[in-house]
């Protein structure tokens, strides 16, 4: 019994750290056949398919393994070639949904940002799922190491919060040469940067991809609290085992 137990704790403990290990990266070029390239870590190395949804179509993407040159390739299909590659697109890596721009110029776009003691959760679109090409500075400082990241969400963890001033701006850069401000103002500590009232038109004309990024937090939500189920079930089960 208590090896059962054991073993299911054993399992679930993975199953909750397995959650984040995938990092991707998404390629996409245009000339000369549509051709889009996904890399990283914990993708594996088995050819997949993958079907996008874009309005009242599904367009079939091909994933084949390139073992030499270790990522993946996939064309968009000539049979699609009268819909357009969309700007933002969901892919499903092991059976989870990963977002993606396809188009690398794009700046990370900062939405909103809020702040839990030391915790900074940066909410926009155009982020990374690589915490190590993310950096937050002021000045030349780094403030806030990132702990998470996804292409639409990064929480990172002051080591000093009080050494923010009020309305002094940070910095989030991504890579070498993405970046995108933002300034703590009074009544809301932190707050975006000026965007704000600018991006009224673009939030307008990008209703699709918000709907997008909305979709997706849900999902994150959904995955976060199911993570914490996950995280209790595991500490029950322990508590038992100590108990027999
Ligand atoms: C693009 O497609 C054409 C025709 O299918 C093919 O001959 C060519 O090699 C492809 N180019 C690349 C770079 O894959
Ligand atoms: C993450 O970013 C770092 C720093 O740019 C880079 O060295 C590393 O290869 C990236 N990892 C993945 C999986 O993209
Ligand atoms: C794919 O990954 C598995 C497990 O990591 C490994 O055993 C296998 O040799 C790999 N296959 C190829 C073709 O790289
Ligand atoms: C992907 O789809 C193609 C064409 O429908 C099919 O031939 C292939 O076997 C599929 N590959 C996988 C890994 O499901």
């Amino acid at each position: 019994m208590k090896l059962l137990l054991i073993l299911i704790s054993v399992i679930l403990f993975k199953f909750v750290l397995a959650q984040n290990l995938i990092i991707p990266n998404l390629n996409f070029e245009k000339l000369p056949n549509k051709t889009f390239t996904l890399w990283g870590e914990g993708i594996g190395n088995k050819s997949f398919n993958s079907s996008i949804e874009l309005n009242n179509n599904n367009v079939f993407l091909e994933w084949k393994y390139d073992e030499v040159k270790n990522h993946f390739k996939s064309n968009w299909p000539k049979t699609a070639s009268n819909i357009a590659v969309p700007e933002i697109m969901v892919i499903e890596i092991q059976g989870e949904d990963y977002i993606f721009s396809t188009d690398k110029t794009e700046q990370p776009d900062i939405k909103n940002v809020m702040i839990k003691s030391n915790q900074l959760i940066i909410k926009g679109k155009f982020f990374s799922y690589n915490i190590s090409d993310i950096s937050i500075t002021s000045g030349d400082t780094e403030i806030c190491i990132i702990k998470k990241s996804t292409f639409n969400s990064i929480e990172c963890e002051m080591e000093n919060p009080t050494a923010f001033q009020l309305n002094s701006v940070a910095m989030l850069i991504i890579g070498k040469d993405r970046g995108d401000s933002f300034r703590i103002c009074e009544d809301c500590q932190f707050k975006t940067n000026i965007n704000n009232n600018n991006n009224n038109n673009n939030n307008n004309n990008n209703n699709n991809n918000n709907n997008n990024n909305n979709y997706n937090n849900n999902n994150s939500s959904i995955k976060l609290s199911f993570n914490f189920k996950l995280f209790l079930i595991l500490f029950s089960l322990l508590k038992t085992i100590i108990i027999y």
